[in-house]
This record gives structure tokens, C-alpha cells and sequence, in this order.
């Protein structure tokens, strides 16, 4: 499963990928806007740390519109991914930059026939949104897991992105269901490798070691 942060701070960016496990980065408007940085400059700077995927959004709601956004974006760096909303627009916008090429990353997407039209207009990435959809009383997991079935039912490629995480038990149960690619804030990312028994356990046998060391 390949792991993507979420966010555009530029900190966390690189505390991540100095992990050597990070394969990439999503940001969107509303985590952009929270750092009160430009936009291109903020990209730029997140592509000179990470060599893999990094998803910038289009904020055009119209086809053409975001033709010529996603020209602008992809001047920043080769390793630009083209985010578009998951609307008919976004699925034309799809199509279009797929066929030149352009990886694109469907982005709110909450339902597996939205996921369906995207990979059949060649989309590289989709995002279904999983604490959102528990959000409203609803199980998120079903969501990637119907949308894992529908790719394997019909050999799609396009790669399923678990985005909206919130905690280290989707991640569990993102592995479990097949999520190619899970997105995830960093605070989550550190919560992944911690447990209180390793803790506690390595503070035995340090322990121990002192006790062994003053009897020899
Ligand atoms: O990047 C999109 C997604 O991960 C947002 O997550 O927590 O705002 O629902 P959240």
C-alpha cells in the first residue's frame, strides 16, 4: 500500500519524507489556505522534497476552465498530478488530460459509479472520502471496498486513493480491503508506528539490561 501525506505544510512535508517511506502528497483549497501561502510557490516547494505524485486541485468548475489551470499547474514540476473534482465537468477535464498523458487525480468522490466513469476516462488516481462519509452516519469502508470490487471486476487501473483519514484504524482496514494508496494527515502517519507495549516493553528490557549489567 503506498502511503501519501495530506497537507500543504511544508514541515510536516519533510519530517515525513525524511521517514524514507513517503511515495507522495495530496494537498487541496482548503489545506493550501490554511498555511496563507501562494499556491504555486507552496507546489514548487513540496515538489523539490518529494519526487513522487504530488496532487495539486484545480478550483475551476468548468471543462475548459480547468483545461487551462491544469496547463498552468503542470509547468511547476514533472511530477504534478492534476486534481479535478469528481462532476461532469471534472469527468470531461478527466478524459481530456488523460489522453494527453497528464495524470489526473478525481478527487470527492463518494459513490463506487462516480469511481467507475473516472476510470473509464483514464483517471490514474480516484479519491473516495472516508471520514466524510462516516461523518454522516454511513460506513466510509464500504465505499473503498465497493469500489475495489468494481476495478477487479472489470481490470481498471486506475489506482483506488483512500483520502479523508482520520485515525490509524482505517489505515488498518484500508491494507485489509485493498486500498491501493492512502492519504494521511501527519499526525496519523506518527500514530502508525507507535503502541504503548513497545513502549512499555523496551522500558523492560532497557531496564533489565542495567540490572544484568551491575551483577557481571
Ligand atoms: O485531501 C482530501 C481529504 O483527505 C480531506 O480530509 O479530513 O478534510 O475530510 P478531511
Amino acid at each position: 500500500m503506498e502511503l501519501y501525506i495530506d497537507t500543504a505544510n511544508i514541515d510536516d512535508i519533510r519530517q515525513a519524507a525524511e521517514l524514507g517511506i513517503l511515495d507522495g502528497v495530496t494537498t487541496n483549497p482548503s489545506l493550501i489556505a490554511k498555511e496563507g501561502v501562494d499556491f504555486h510557490n507552496r507546489m514548487a516547494e513540496i515538489c523539490e522534497v518529494v519526487t513522487g505524485p504530488v496532487s495539486a486541485e484545480v478550483v475551476s468548475l468548468e471543462h475548459d476552465a480547468m483545461i487551462a489551470e491544469a496547463n498552468e499547474l503542470l509547468q511547476i514540476a514533472n511530477n504534478i498530478v492534476i486534481k479535478l473534482p469528481s462532476t461532469v465537468e471534472g469527468l470531461k477535464a478527466c478524459k481530456t488530460l488523460s489522453d494527453r498523458g497528464v495524470k489526473v487525480n478525481m478527487t470527492l468522490c463518494f459513490q463506487p459509479l462516480q469511481a467507475m466513469l473516472v476510470a473509464k476516462a483514464g483517471a490514474f488516481l480516484v479519491s473516495p472520502f472516508i471520514g466524510r462519509v462516516d461523518d454522516t452516519g454511513a460506513d466510509g469502508m464500504d465505499l473503498i471496498q465497493q469500489i475495489r470490487t468494481v476495478y477487479d471486476n472489470f481490470g481498471f487501473q486506475t489506482k483506488v486513493l483512500a483520502a479523508s483519514i482520520r485515525h490509524p484504524m482505517h489505515l488498518v482496514q484500508c491494507a485489509l480491503v485493498g486500498a491501493d494508496v492512502v492519504t494521511v494527515p501527519y499526525k496519523v502517519i506518527k500514530q502508525m508506528m507507535h503502541h504503548p507495549l513497545t513502549d512499555k516493553g523496551l522500558a523492560a528490557f532497557l531496564a533489565d539490561w542495567e540490572k544484568q549489567k551491575a551483577t557481571v
